[in-house]
């Protein structure tokens, strides 16, 4: 039983996403912990998961953790809103004792900020419609004016490694430029949109301060493990295995690239 707990402690942790996007939360796992090994699935082909219907999106983020945990993952973070709200808690319900931690938008620290700011949500359509997202803007809409914001098309850009071009610069613009005088934060609600969050910033100009829950919810994963007896008891640096279900391997080049990235 012992060597067991021991051996369990050394096993990967697993994350995923609808694409890329994960990458984004990957990396703040590993600012944190980088003694732990990860194994990142990014479902590229059924991306993107934002404009489909809530039961294919249940089916595939069911799918995703299953070929993690057939892999030995000892704990899941969803790094993806959008599989998150429309999942989660069918997840607690099926996996109970599994370590696992979803992403929400991190509207708390934008809408607590002082003055009543007025704060933007950029996430997708899906994300915007569920039921997580109304709880949590309920929850906050005392202390700030929220606008959700459905951002479809956004992500594609990022699934294809374009994060500075002129075009993406221009889908934004256009997508920002209507609301950028009277918001004072903008919440990145989807895990691909760190990517683009110097083109955002640049855009917005430095009044406006731009929220992402990437290290939050990578400080929770922490947190669960460590409650769990479940952190690696090794030192130096872990590995890191991509798989994506596009199975190319300019797919595996881009999620390194992503992951290496320098982040303004
Ligand atoms: N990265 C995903 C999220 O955080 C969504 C992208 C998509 O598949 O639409 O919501």
């Amino acid at each position: 039983m012992e060597k067991q707990e021991r051996d369990m402690k050394e096993c990967p942790i697993g994350v995923f996403d609808s694409g890329v996007g994960g990458i984004s939360v990957l990396r703040e796992l590993y600012k944190i912990m980088p003694e732990e090994d990860y194994i990142y699935f990014g479902d590229s082909q059924n991306a993107p998961y934002g404009t489909k219907p809530l039961e294919e999106i249940r089916r595939l983020t069911i799918t995703n953790i299953e070929s993690l945990l057939k892999q030995g993952v000892k704990g899941v973070v969803v790094a993806c809103n959008t599989a998150t709200a429309a999942a989660v808690r069918i997840l607690r319900g099926m996996y109970p004792g599994l370590p696992l931690v979803g992403i929400e938008p991190a509207l708390k620290p934008a809408a607590l900020q002082p003055g009543h700011p007025t704060v933007l949500v950029m996430a997708t359509p899906m994300t915007i419609q569920g039921d997580k997202y109304k709880n949590l803007m309920m929850r906050y809409e005392k202390n700030a004016d929220i606008i959700g914001l459905p951002c479809p098309g956004l992500m594609e850009f990022v699934e294809t490694g374009n994060t500075e071009g002129e075009d993406v610069r221009q889908f934004l613009e256009n997508l920002l430029s209507p609301y950028l005088r009277e918001v004072d934060s903008i919440v990145l609600g989807c895990t691909h949109y760190p990517f683009v969050r110097a083109l955002i910033q640049q855009l917005a100009g430095e009044r406006i301060r731009i929220f992402d829950g990437g290290n939050g919810t990578a400080r929770e994963m922490r947190r669960r493990l460590e409650a769990a007896g479940l952190r690696t008891t090794r030192s130096g640096l872990g590995a890191v295995t991509f798989e994506n279900s596009l199975a190319q391997q300019e797919e595996i080049e881009l999620c390194r690239t992503l992951f290496q990235k320098k982040w303004p």
